[in-house]
């Protein structure tokens, strides 16, 4: 059975730098606060117009293909990882293999929603049908533009301070080289905590996991139909933009992001020692801090670029293993780590042997 190797790798990124200093004209913040939490100095946004989730996924796969020595019409699958899709349906996948303009081979397209760790879900969803060679060179993005989804007055500064946009893609294809590529992957989740990081509509619950219906908009006599999706009241109350428990989602990606690491290292039999480099999801930098100590590592062993982008969700680590790679620090046979949490609560890890 071949393993599946990243034989291309690209990564998009906004040409507009917001920094913190920009933030404090929209609400009330400052530089020090974001940076002494954060780790975050700036961030890019996309052009609101000009720019979407899927044609920023286009210019980093493009890289991608161009970088694994294919043309577009070799893709036989796509996977595409967001949470701020283009459309509330069809998903972003359909619409990628469109702009890239090779909608005649007719390929599946597949979109994954797992917010933080979508990137190493669709790693391992690739990984699967790779090995059982279903697949011989699929497209797996992560792309966002949270910039168009988020409360920039102070009720959302929690949230909105952390967040950037850009996309990253690699291209996978199975290789027979023993113990090359991805070694193995581990997924998790616990949907008990889904609302503590959640944006919860528009969407069809009805209020159905709320006890208190009323406080999120639906009065339980109304039994007209329709009206769901995009209400004054969900507007009004910006039920709309995301919402995060931000401690309780710390404490939690504290706890998972090494438990997880460890777990794909021990299946494999290998130790935190032998870790070339850690690429964690960009969340805070703080987080990845704590994940380093904990698992023992150098400076030298994790990379991290949230200080530049911020937090991009599914992008985050592509764009951060694109950027290492092309910075001279992923090199032939190097064990690459890989590892994520958040919305869900989901996470998991990755290890691959470049
Ligand atoms: N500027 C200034 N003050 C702020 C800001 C801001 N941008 N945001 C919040 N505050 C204030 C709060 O109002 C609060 O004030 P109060 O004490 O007067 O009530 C105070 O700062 C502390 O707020 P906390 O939310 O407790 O701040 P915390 O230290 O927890 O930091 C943060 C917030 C950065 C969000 C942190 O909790 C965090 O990073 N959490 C994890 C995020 C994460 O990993 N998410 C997962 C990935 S995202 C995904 O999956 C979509």
């Amino acid at each position: 059975m071949p393993n599946s190797k990243i034989a291309g790798i690209g990564y998009f990124v906004p040409e507009r730098v917001v920094t913190n200093d920009e933030l404090t004209q929209y609400m009330d913040t400052t530089d020090e606060w974001i940076q002494e939490r954060t780790g975050i100095k700036e961030r890019r946004f996309a052009d609101k117009h000009k720019e979407s989730t899927t044609s920023m996924a286009v210019k980093a796969a493009e890289i991608a293909i161009k970088r694994a020595g294919i043309e577009k019409e070799d893709i036989d699958f796509i996977i595409f990882a967001t949470l701020s899709p283009d459309y509330f349906f069809p998903g972003c996948g359909v619409l990628l293999q469109r702009e890239l303009g090779i909608s005649k081979t007719e390929i599946g397209a597949l979109d994954i929603r797992n917010q933080c760790s979508g990137f190493i879900y669709g790693l391992s969803v690739a990984d699967q049908f790779i090995k059982t060679g279903m697949y011989k060179n699929i497209l797996l993005v992560g792309s966002e533009k949270h910039s168009m989804g988020l409360d920039f007055t102070t009720d959302g500064r929690g949230v909105a301070v952390i967040f950037g946009d850009g996309a990253g893609a690699v291209v996978l294809q199975p290789t027979e080289e023993e113990n090359k590529g991805v070694l193995t992957t581990k997924l998790h989740s616990d949907g008990t905590k889904a609302e503590e990081l959640a944006l919860i509509s528009p969407g069809a619950h009805g209020g159905y996991f709320h006890d208190d219906k009323a406080a999120f908009g639906f009065n339980e006599k109304d039994e007209t139909f329709g009206g769901i999706f995009v209400t004054d009241e969900i507007v009004k109350n910006k039920w709309h933009t995301p919402y995060m428990n931000g401690q309780a989602v710390f404490k939690k990606a504290v706890q998972k992001f090494p438990e997880v690491i460890l777990e794909a290292l021990n299946e494999v039999g290998l130790k935190s020692t032998d870790i070339n480099l850690l690429v964690p999801h960009q969340a805070n930098l703080r987080i990845s801090q704590f994940v380093q100590r904990m698992a023992g590592l150098t400076d030298d062993q994790v990379y991290n670029n949230i200080q530049k982008y911020g937090n991009t969700t599914a992008a985050s680590i592509p764009i951060a293993l694109c950027e290492a790679w092309e910075n001279g620090k992923v090199k032939d046979d190097d064990l690459i780590v890989l590892a994520a949490f958040g919305s869900g609560f989901t996470w998991g890890s990755a290890l691959i042997r470049w």
